[in-house]
Protein backbone atom coordinates (compact mmCIF):
# COMPACT_ATOMS: atom_id res chain seq x y z
CA UNK A 1 0.00 0.00 0.00
CA UNK A 2 1.26 3.43 -1.37
CA UNK A 3 2.36 5.47 1.93
CA UNK A 4 -0.15 8.67 2.74
CA UNK A 5 1.55 11.94 2.90
CA UNK A 6 0.61 13.87 6.62
CA UNK A 7 0.19 17.57 6.21
CA UNK A 8 0.57 19.35 9.42
CA UNK A 9 -1.57 22.14 8.95
CA UNK A 10 -2.13 24.47 5.35
CA UNK A 11 -0.14 22.81 2.50
CA UNK A 12 2.70 24.53 1.48
CA UNK A 13 2.70 26.66 -1.63
CA UNK A 14 5.09 23.51 -3.27
CA UNK A 15 2.47 20.77 -3.11
CA UNK A 16 1.49 19.71 -6.00
CA UNK A 17 -2.41 20.17 -6.55
CA UNK A 18 -2.90 16.49 -7.32
CA UNK A 19 -1.42 16.03 -3.33
CA UNK A 20 -3.70 18.06 -1.12
CA UNK A 21 -5.87 16.29 0.51
CA UNK A 22 -9.11 17.72 1.54
CA UNK A 23 -11.46 17.74 4.83
CA UNK A 24 -14.34 16.69 5.68
CA UNK A 25 -12.75 15.43 8.86
CA UNK A 26 -14.81 12.38 8.70
CA UNK A 27 -12.34 11.36 11.89
CA UNK A 28 -10.36 13.23 14.37
CA UNK A 29 -8.17 11.96 17.23
CA UNK A 30 -7.33 13.55 20.29
CA UNK A 31 -4.95 12.49 23.37
CA UNK A 32 -8.26 11.36 25.27
CA UNK A 33 -10.73 11.00 22.41
CA UNK A 34 -11.93 10.11 18.97
CA UNK A 35 -14.68 12.33 16.90
CA UNK A 36 -16.49 10.86 13.94
CA UNK A 37 -19.43 11.08 12.24
CA UNK A 38 -22.39 9.36 13.73
CA UNK A 39 -23.61 5.97 12.09
CA UNK A 40 -26.57 4.31 12.67
CA UNK A 41 -25.47 2.02 15.03
CA UNK A 42 -24.29 4.32 17.09
CA UNK A 43 -28.03 4.70 18.20
CA UNK A 44 -28.61 2.71 21.37
CA UNK A 45 -25.44 4.21 23.06
CA UNK A 46 -26.48 7.88 21.85
CA UNK A 47 -29.80 6.75 23.85
CA UNK A 48 -27.95 5.89 26.56
CA UNK A 49 -25.65 8.30 27.00
CA UNK A 50 -28.24 10.95 26.20
CA UNK A 51 -31.22 9.67 28.59
CA UNK A 52 -28.50 9.25 31.33
CA UNK A 53 -27.61 13.17 30.73
CA UNK A 54 -31.15 14.73 30.52
CA UNK A 55 -31.25 16.30 33.58
CA UNK A 56 -28.24 18.34 32.65
CA UNK A 57 -29.12 19.19 28.82
CA UNK A 58 -32.19 20.64 29.45
CA UNK A 59 -31.57 23.74 31.20
CA UNK A 60 -29.44 24.54 27.51
CA UNK A 61 -30.25 22.63 24.88
CA UNK A 62 -33.49 22.64 22.93
CA UNK A 63 -33.55 19.59 21.72
CA UNK A 64 -33.16 17.78 24.79
CA UNK A 65 -36.93 18.80 24.99
CA UNK A 66 -37.57 16.35 22.58
CA UNK A 67 -36.30 13.50 24.55
CA UNK A 68 -36.18 10.56 25.33
CA UNK A 69 -36.50 9.21 22.28
CA UNK A 70 -37.14 5.66 21.25
CA UNK A 71 -34.11 3.53 19.54
CA UNK A 72 -36.35 3.76 16.01
CA UNK A 73 -36.44 7.79 15.98
CA UNK A 74 -32.32 7.72 17.21
CA UNK A 75 -31.65 5.63 14.26
CA UNK A 76 -33.34 7.59 12.09
CA UNK A 77 -32.01 10.73 13.50
CA UNK A 78 -28.18 9.30 13.04
CA UNK A 79 -29.16 8.54 9.59
CA UNK A 80 -30.26 12.13 9.43
CA UNK A 81 -26.60 13.37 10.58
CA UNK A 82 -24.84 10.70 8.42
CA UNK A 83 -26.46 12.23 5.41
CA UNK A 84 -25.94 15.23 6.10
CA UNK A 85 -22.45 14.66 6.32
CA UNK A 86 -21.61 12.39 3.57
CA UNK A 87 -23.80 15.71 1.35
CA UNK A 88 -21.23 18.56 3.25
CA UNK A 89 -24.78 20.20 4.64
CA UNK A 90 -23.78 19.62 8.74
CA UNK A 91 -20.96 18.41 10.54
CA UNK A 92 -22.31 16.60 13.56
CA UNK A 93 -19.65 14.09 15.82
CA UNK A 94 -19.95 11.69 18.37
CA UNK A 95 -17.06 11.76 21.11
CA UNK A 96 -15.85 8.59 21.86
CA UNK A 97 -13.19 6.80 24.02
CA UNK A 98 -9.86 5.53 21.87
CA UNK A 99 -11.46 2.71 21.52
CA UNK A 100 -14.53 3.11 20.42
CA UNK A 101 -16.38 1.42 22.97
CA UNK A 102 -18.49 4.39 24.87
CA UNK A 103 -19.92 7.71 23.41
CA UNK A 104 -18.86 10.19 25.78
CA UNK A 105 -20.79 13.12 24.30
CA UNK A 106 -21.62 15.05 21.02
CA UNK A 107 -20.07 17.77 19.11
CA UNK A 108 -20.37 19.96 15.75
CA UNK A 109 -18.85 21.83 13.28
CA UNK A 110 -22.19 23.58 12.28
CA UNK A 111 -22.80 25.64 9.01
CA UNK A 112 -25.53 27.41 9.99
CA UNK A 113 -23.79 30.43 10.66
CA UNK A 114 -23.09 31.42 6.82
CA UNK A 115 -20.50 30.68 4.47
CA UNK A 116 -17.06 30.54 5.45
CA UNK A 117 -17.83 29.92 9.15
CA UNK A 118 -18.93 27.35 11.31
CA UNK A 119 -20.36 26.93 14.69
CA UNK A 120 -19.24 24.50 17.43
CA UNK A 121 -21.71 22.74 19.87
CA UNK A 122 -21.16 20.84 22.58
CA UNK A 123 -22.33 18.33 25.55
CA UNK A 124 -20.66 16.01 27.36
CA UNK A 125 -22.48 12.54 29.12
CA UNK A 126 -22.64 12.56 33.15
CA UNK A 127 -19.80 11.30 34.35
CA UNK A 128 -17.29 12.70 32.36
CA UNK A 129 -17.79 16.72 32.86
CA UNK A 130 -14.79 18.47 34.49
CA UNK A 131 -11.90 16.19 32.77
CA UNK A 132 -11.25 19.33 30.26
CA UNK A 133 -12.95 16.21 27.25
CA UNK A 134 -14.82 19.25 25.50
CA UNK A 135 -11.96 21.93 26.05
CA UNK A 136 -10.02 19.11 23.81
CA UNK A 137 -12.25 18.38 21.37
CA UNK A 138 -13.24 21.80 20.39
CA UNK A 139 -9.66 22.66 20.07
CA UNK A 140 -9.37 20.20 17.46
CA UNK A 141 -12.46 20.84 15.87
CA UNK A 142 -11.04 24.51 15.64
CA UNK A 143 -7.93 23.02 14.40
CA UNK A 144 -9.91 21.30 11.33
CA UNK A 145 -12.12 24.14 10.58
CA UNK A 146 -9.35 26.58 10.12
CA UNK A 147 -6.34 24.25 8.97
CA UNK A 148 -8.37 22.22 6.69
CA UNK A 149 -11.75 23.83 5.68
CA UNK A 150 -9.25 27.26 6.19
CA UNK A 151 -12.41 28.93 7.63
CA UNK A 152 -12.32 32.95 8.24
CA UNK A 153 -14.41 32.38 12.01
CA UNK A 154 -15.47 29.54 13.96
CA UNK A 155 -18.28 30.70 16.92
CA UNK A 156 -19.41 29.62 19.52
CA UNK A 157 -22.65 30.27 20.67
CA UNK A 158 -23.70 29.82 24.92
CA UNK A 159 -26.44 31.20 27.22
CA UNK A 160 -24.64 34.01 29.71
CA UNK A 161 -26.36 31.46 32.40
CA UNK A 162 -24.05 28.50 31.24
CA UNK A 163 -20.85 29.75 33.54
CA UNK A 164 -19.42 26.26 32.12
CA UNK A 165 -19.88 26.23 28.51
CA UNK A 166 -18.58 29.59 28.87
CA UNK A 167 -15.00 28.47 30.06
CA UNK A 168 -14.50 26.66 27.30
CA UNK A 169 -14.17 29.41 24.43
CA UNK A 170 -12.75 31.53 27.09
CA UNK A 171 -9.71 29.31 27.98
CA UNK A 172 -9.32 28.84 24.01
CA UNK A 173 -8.58 32.19 23.46
CA UNK A 174 -11.69 33.43 21.51
CA UNK A 175 -12.85 36.74 21.75
CA UNK A 176 -16.79 37.91 23.33
CA UNK A 177 -18.07 39.73 20.40
CA UNK A 178 -21.30 40.49 21.80
CA UNK A 179 -24.85 39.44 23.66
CA UNK A 180 -27.77 39.37 21.65
CA UNK A 181 -30.65 40.35 24.37
CA UNK A 182 -33.90 37.69 24.58
CA UNK A 183 -32.96 36.23 21.27
CA UNK A 184 -33.69 32.14 21.96
CA UNK A 185 -37.49 31.04 21.89
CA UNK A 186 -37.77 28.81 25.25
CA UNK A 187 -40.55 26.11 25.46
CA UNK A 188 -41.55 27.25 28.55
CA UNK A 189 -40.43 30.73 29.77
CA UNK A 190 -39.61 33.95 28.50
CA UNK A 191 -36.74 34.04 25.98
CA UNK A 192 -33.02 33.92 26.87
CA UNK A 193 -30.26 35.89 25.99
CA UNK A 194 -27.46 34.87 23.59
CA UNK A 195 -23.37 34.96 24.04
CA UNK A 196 -21.90 34.98 20.79
CA UNK A 197 -18.20 34.13 21.43
CA UNK A 198 -15.50 34.15 18.05
CA UNK A 199 -12.19 33.03 17.10
CA UNK A 200 -10.89 34.94 13.45
CA UNK A 201 -8.34 33.21 11.25
CA UNK A 202 -5.56 36.00 12.02
CA UNK A 203 -6.27 35.13 15.80
CA UNK A 204 -5.63 31.28 15.48
CA UNK A 205 -2.03 30.89 15.35
CA UNK A 206 -1.81 32.52 19.04
CA UNK A 207 -5.14 30.63 20.42
CA UNK A 208 -4.20 27.23 22.50
CA UNK A 209 -5.84 25.40 19.74
CA UNK A 210 -3.27 25.81 17.32
CA UNK A 211 -1.18 23.91 19.56
CA UNK A 212 -3.94 20.90 19.99
CA UNK A 213 -2.13 17.26 19.40
CA UNK A 214 -4.93 16.21 16.62
CA UNK A 215 -4.86 13.50 14.05
CA UNK A 216 -7.67 13.95 11.15
CA UNK A 217 -8.73 11.89 8.32
CA UNK A 218 -11.11 12.25 5.81
CA UNK A 219 -13.72 10.04 4.49
CA UNK A 220 -11.45 7.11 2.74
CA UNK A 221 -9.00 7.38 6.13
CA UNK A 222 -5.79 9.53 4.82
CA UNK A 223 -4.48 11.07 7.09
CA UNK A 224 -5.30 15.54 6.39
CA UNK A 225 -4.21 16.98 9.74
CA UNK A 226 -1.19 15.52 11.48
CA UNK A 227 0.72 17.15 14.82
CA UNK A 228 0.58 21.00 15.33
CA UNK A 229 3.81 23.37 13.94
CA UNK A 230 3.90 25.00 17.82
CA UNK A 231 3.75 22.26 20.46
CA UNK A 232 2.86 22.33 24.10
CA UNK A 233 5.44 22.31 26.67
CA UNK A 234 6.41 18.81 27.26
CA UNK A 235 3.92 17.39 30.52
CA UNK A 236 1.98 20.18 29.78
CA UNK A 237 -1.83 20.38 28.41
CA UNK A 238 -1.87 23.31 25.56
CA UNK A 239 -4.77 24.65 27.08
CA UNK A 240 -3.80 24.91 31.18
C1 LIG B 1 -20.77 22.80 29.00
C2 LIG B 1 -20.10 21.42 29.08
C3 LIG B 1 -20.02 20.81 27.70
C4 LIG B 1 -18.69 21.64 29.66
O1 LIG B 1 -18.12 20.40 29.92
P1 LIG B 1 -16.95 20.34 31.00
O2 LIG B 1 -16.63 18.95 31.27
O3 LIG B 1 -17.29 21.14 32.20
O4 LIG B 1 -15.84 21.11 30.21
P2 LIG B 1 -14.40 20.55 29.99
O5 LIG B 1 -14.59 19.19 29.50
O6 LIG B 1 -13.58 21.41 29.15
O7 LIG B 1 -13.89 20.63 31.45
C5 LIG B 1 -13.44 21.85 32.01
C6 LIG B 1 -13.12 21.47 33.41
O8 LIG B 1 -12.20 20.38 33.38
C7 LIG B 1 -11.05 20.74 34.13
N1 LIG B 1 -9.95 20.10 33.44
C8 LIG B 1 -9.39 18.92 33.83
N2 LIG B 1 -8.43 18.60 32.98
C9 LIG B 1 -8.35 19.57 32.04
C10 LIG B 1 -7.54 19.77 30.89
N3 LIG B 1 -6.58 18.91 30.53
N4 LIG B 1 -7.77 20.88 30.12
C11 LIG B 1 -8.74 21.75 30.44
N5 LIG B 1 -9.56 21.61 31.52
C12 LIG B 1 -9.35 20.52 32.32
C13 LIG B 1 -11.03 22.24 34.19
O9 LIG B 1 -10.35 22.69 35.32
C14 LIG B 1 -12.49 22.53 34.21
O10 LIG B 1 -12.96 22.32 35.51
P3 LIG B 1 -13.73 23.42 36.30
O11 LIG B 1 -14.83 23.94 35.42
O12 LIG B 1 -14.27 22.70 37.48
O13 LIG B 1 -12.70 24.47 36.58
C15 LIG B 1 -20.86 20.45 30.04
O14 LIG B 1 -21.01 21.05 31.29
C16 LIG B 1 -22.22 20.03 29.49
O15 LIG B 1 -22.34 19.05 28.76
N6 LIG B 1 -23.27 20.80 29.86
C17 LIG B 1 -24.61 20.50 29.42
C18 LIG B 1 -24.82 20.81 27.95
C19 LIG B 1 -24.41 22.23 27.60
O16 LIG B 1 -24.57 23.14 28.40
N7 LIG B 1 -23.87 22.40 26.39
C20 LIG B 1 -23.40 23.68 25.93
C21 LIG B 1 -24.51 24.48 25.35
S1 LIG B 1 -23.89 26.08 24.79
Amino acid sequence: MSQVRVLPGVPTQTTPMSEILHGPAYRIETERTVLRCYEPRDAAPLKSAVDASLDRLLPWLPWAHDEPQTLAAKIELLRQFRGKFDLGQDFIYGIFDPAETELLGGTGLHTRVGEGAREIGYWIATGHEGRGLVTETTAALVRVGFEIEHLARVEIHCDPANLRSIAIPRRLGFHHDGTLRQRIPQRHGPPTDRMIWTLLADEYTASPCSAAPVRAFDAIGRAILGPPAVKAPKGRSAFR
